[in-house]
């Protein structure tokens, strides 16, 4: 069979940059412990994070009269908690963390809207001073289960 000759460099060509990206992937999964994202375990998360970012306390935390502290997990899909109840007139600091990949966090009708970043602690303070029902979604992209990703703040 004849092969013109810039075609078979192609061909040379194709099949050598296969084989590097093929070493790619298995020295970077084999020696290099490069994974992708899944199950991640809640106390690395939590070693990761900024101290003052304690899950060891529950994830609704009163600072003192009138002021909270909530910590946000974010994750495929969900977030923990789905559903925050606080007093009206509360100032509420929000703490997120993300278990997997950047997700996002936004509040309606609040100025809370912040991504949540793997390995970062984002804050986020809010006073809620009406009641009422405030849900929060995911805006990021965050693969098939994006649209899942969503709960409330109940100010009562
Ligand atoms: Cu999480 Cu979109």
């Amino acid at each position: 069979m004849h092969v013109h000759p810039y075609e078979r460099g192609w061909i040379i060509f194709s099949v050598v940059l296969l084989t590097v990206f093929g070493l790619a992937l298995v020295i970077s999964t084999m020696s290099l412990g490069v994974r992708l994202p899944g199950i991640v375990d809640r106390a690395a998360v939590a070693a990761a994070a900024t101290p003052e970012y304690d899950l060891g306390e529950g994830w609704v935390r009163e600072l003192g009269p009138g002021r909270y502290e909530v910590n946000v997990i974010a994750k495929m899909w969900s977030f923990d908690p789905g559903e925050i109840h606080i007093p009206v007139g509360s100032e509420v600091t929000f703490l997120f963390q993300s278990e997997d990949i950047v997700h996002g966090f936004k509040i309606m009708n609040t100025t809370v809207s912040t991504m949540v970043i793997p390995g970062q602690t984002g804050r986020v303070t809010y006073t809620f001073t009406e009641p009422g029902e405030f849900p929060f979604v995911c805006h990021e992209y965050c693969g098939v289960g994006h649209h899942l990703m969503s709960g409330k703040v109940i100010v009562e």
